[in-house]
């Protein structure tokens, strides 16, 4: 059989194993994996690393927040993902006040059509509950939506009446509930504090949202998902305090998954204390951490406590939208770039480092987060029948991450000067290569939406 394009001679790496192999690759599937295969097209891949296409289930592209909006689009944020080995994204469209889930899917949907070079999928992040919009979760999750946010904090916060019907719904109709895990309360008694007392700067953004503030709304949620048995995946987890309610309420037999972010493994609050406004590069929330939280999140990976790495990508330049907030932290939008990184970093710092091995890598990059937000095997998956979303990565390609090289469309990288021994050389969605070796061979619009199935617990 002739396929459309073979990769040969690489080391096939799977959530479980590794194997040398060929891949062949045929109307956009992978049709087999074996030796001498041949086709229109051969990547060689001897002496790089074969593996499923990481999947990022935490974007926010094109999206607005606090009066300005995040500077990636569905073109320029794909882009870069599939620069640094991303095949599939998961964003969130966000519901606006009054507005139908329907109505909100349709307007994110329009924003990815014709610019996306990835495949996509979208959470419904739920910002004003209704009787009518509890109902729409079920129509959502039929069309492919599975899972919802819900934010504890900010002035689009849910109640924990909320929470519980949500997970409810969730439960009843086979979804998710991701949540974004912060005590309100706490959060704006300790912002006005800060503000009161005249203290402005992005350090008492983190001084304001300190770890028992998450490790709190974390320990409630997870009591929330017991309490209805509705199914919680708990989002950007930062410190240990949160770490240990996810452990106790998995234990306890809850259905609770969650994920954490490069930013919680590597920097640390001590990034707040760059000169001349620098900090405001890292305002994000939750924040970044003293230190001491970054190995039991390394070791809550290793162990699958946290089941993966997403990236959180929300990204605004530090010149013209950071600025916002040069005289009151809290009018610094939240969130900051990492869509290419991720695989690299991880590799880095997980692999190379001795915390976990490849396979690992492969798991929390890619299948896990296809498994929990339902899109596998189709995607996260190095197997016949599975979209041939592939990434092919050279582990000994040395690569200094910087602004002037990554591709994500804003004016800073929080990993500048960084040095990884490891980066994808080759990315290619449903068979098609969309970059190798530096050079963008896809056209934007090609990308699909992903319509998800089933959620599975990891
Ligand atoms: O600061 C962050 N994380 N911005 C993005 C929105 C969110 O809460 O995930
Ligand atoms: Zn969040
Ligand atoms: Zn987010």
């Amino acid at each position: 059989m002739r396929f459309d394009c073979v990769i040969s001679g690489g080391l096939c790496v799977t959530a479980s194993d590794t194997f040398r192999a060929d891949i062949g690759i045929l109307d956009e599937k992978i049709a087999a994996i074996g030796t001498h295969l041949s086709g229109e097209r051969t990547i060689d891949a001897t002496g790089k690393y074969v593996m499923p296409g990481a999947v990022d289930t935490h974007t926010h592209l094109e999206m607005p927040f606090g009066g300005t909006v995040s500077k990636d689009d569905f073109e320029t944020g794909t882009i870069a993902a599939a620069y640094g080995g991303t095949t599939s994204i998961v964003d969130f469209c966000i519901q606006g006040k009054g507005q139908s889930l329907q109505d909100a899917l349709d307007a994110w949907r329009a924003k990815a059509e014709g610019k996306a070079v990835l495949d996509y999928g979208f959470h419904i992040a739920i910002t004003d509950m209704t009787g009518s919009v509890l109902d729409e979760m079920q129509t959502m999750i039929d069309a492919g939506c599975p899972s919802f946010k819900v934010f504890m904090v900010y002035d689009f916060r849910v109640s924990d009446t909320v929470l519980m019907q949500a997970l409810i719904q969730a439960r009843d109709h086979g979804g998710l509930v991701c949540v974004h895990a912060e005590n309100n309360d706490a959060v704006t008694y300790l912002i006005n504090k800060h503000l009161s007392e005249g203290k402005t700067d992005p350090r008492y953004h983190a001084l304001s949202r300190p770890p028992l503030v998450e490790g709190e709304a974390t320990g409630r949620a997870c009591k929330l998902a017991q309490i209805t048995g509705g199914p919680l995946f708990v989002v950007h987890l930062t410190c240990e305090s949160a770490l240990q309610e996810v452990v106790r309420a998995r234990a306890n037999g809850a259905s609770v998954m969650a994920e954490t972010c490069p930013q919680y493994l590597l920097l640390s609050d001590a990034n707040y204390d760059e000169p001349d406004f620098g900090g405001a590069k890292y305002v994000m929330s939750p924040p970044l951490r003293p230190r001491e939280n970054q190995e039991p999140l390394w070791k809550g990976l290793a162990s699958n406590d946290l089941v993966s790495v997403a990236t959180d990508h929300c990204p605004f330049d530090f010149n013209g939208q950071k600025d916002m907030g040069r005289d009151n932290f809290a009018k610094i939008p939240n969130g900051a770039p990492g869509i290419e990184p991720r695989l690299a970093l991880m590799h880095e710092f997980g692999v190379n480092a001795g915390r976990f091995d490849i396979n690992r890598l492969v798991a929390v990059c890619a299948t896990n987060p296809a498994k929990a937000f339902g899109m596998y095997p189709q995607k996260g998956a190095l197997a016949i029948g599975a979209d041939a979303d592939i990434v092919v990565f050279d582990p000994e390609l040395k690569v200094t991450l910087s602004t002037a090289t990554l591709h994500e469309n804003v004016d800073y990288t929080p990993y500048e000067g960084v040095e990884v021994t490891g980066f994808p050389v080759a990315t290619l969605s449903r068979g098609e290569v969309v970059c190798m070796n530096g050079r963008l061979e896809a056209k934007p619009g090609r990308g699909r939406f992903i319509k998800r199935g089933k959620p599975r617990f990891v």
